[in-house]
């Protein structure tokens, strides 16, 4: 066997891809603390558990190894800013973006996708990290998209949905999504139906930005949902989260509940399946993508640890 190559080692690391954190705590003082992690991992479900390591040559490895817990904060993907400040020697690294104290104790920063408050429960050497592992005493999650990272650069749904397919036989869905609600318009048919929009060849990106525009709505392309063929009307379908920062009232339609009484005047079976499905991976908290025909297909799961 030759000698691995720490650098060689942390490029291979590099090539799993990954959510992005902002591991926080308080030292003695009260004063926040915080890093840039994305060696978050769940552990056990019951008791709640999870892991991040950081690195002991981290000026605050005391303040978080010897500490009473700390917060697992999962950046949004309009956060890649936040991990920048969180990863750079900067002195206040809190002065820029809003926070405040967690139910357990740790610092939550504001407009991430959840947070994860913890006690510590053990704090494990490990090489040159020290493996935290934390209690889940609270969390939350919000419909923002998460940031990710693959060898070194972030990665958005956003800027995944520039990459998706384009033409004129591309229809984009548009799940507009408030915390269990979805947006219904009308189908021209008698029935109800998410906006839809032909592609084009200008990309879905432009085919979503008309969309909301029509719709007066500010929201965001999020994770992609469904891809599907219509061989019937010689149509690819593709669906997209798109969730709301914040209720509003939108030009076309109106909000209803993601449950089966709020879903019954959706005609289109195809359709109606798969807000089913949101309907309930929202209940479970863990959520897949659909792929195949107008028919048949299977739902591919999201790896675990991101939920949405
Ligand atoms: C995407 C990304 C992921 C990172 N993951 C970790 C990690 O899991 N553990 C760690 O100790 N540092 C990690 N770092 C590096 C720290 O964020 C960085 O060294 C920071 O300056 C440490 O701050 P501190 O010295 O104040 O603890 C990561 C940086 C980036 C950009």
């Amino acid at each position: 066997m030759t000698a691995i190559d720490p650098r060689a080692l942390r490029d291979a690391f590099g090539c799993f891809m990954t959510g992005v954190t902002v591991v926080t705590t308080v030292d003695g003082a009260g004063n926040p603390l915080g890093f840039t992690a994305n060696s978050f991992s769940s552990v056990s479900l019951d008791p709640p558990l999870l892991l991040v390591s950081i690195a002991n040559k981290s000026a605050n490895l005391d303040a978080f190894s010897t500490g009473r817990g700390f917060a697992v904060n999962i950046l949004s993907e309009r956060q890649k800013d936040v991990s920048a400040t969180f990863a750079r020697p900067v002195a206040d690294r809190f002065s820029a973006v809003a926070w405040r104290r967690g139910p357990v104790g740790a610092p939550l920063l504001d407009g991430v996708s959840a947070w994860f408050d913890c006690t510590l429960e053990q704090a494990i050497p490990a090489g040159d990290h020290t493996i935290l592992l934390g209690r889940i005493g609270a969390f939350e999650d919000s419909a923002h998209p998460g940031l990710g990272y693959y060898r070194g650069a972030y990665i958005t749904p956003a800027a995944t949905a520039a990459q998706l397919p384009t033409g004129p036989d591309v229809v984009l869905s548009a799940i507009i999504e408030l915390p269990g609600q979805v947006l219904l318009v009308d189908d021209g048919r008698g029935g109800l139906s998410v906006p839809m929009a032909r592609v084009g060849r200008a990309g879905v990106r432009a085919a979503l930005d008309g969309l909301f525009a029509r719709l007066r709505i500010e929201a965001e392309p999020g994770s992609v949902y469904a891809v599907y063929e219509d061989a019937a009307v010689g149509a690819q379908h593709l669906a997209l989260r798109c969730p709301l920062a914040a209720p509003c009232t939108p030009a076309e339609g109106a909000f209803v509940e993601l449950s089966p009484g709020g879903l019954t005047d959706v005609t289109d079976p195809a359709l109606l399946s798969m807000l089913q499905r949101l309907a309930e991976e929202t209940r479970m908290g863990n959520y897949g993508t659909y792929f195949g025909t107008h028919q048949h297909g299977r739902v591919k799961r999201n790896a675990e640890g991101q939920t949405r």
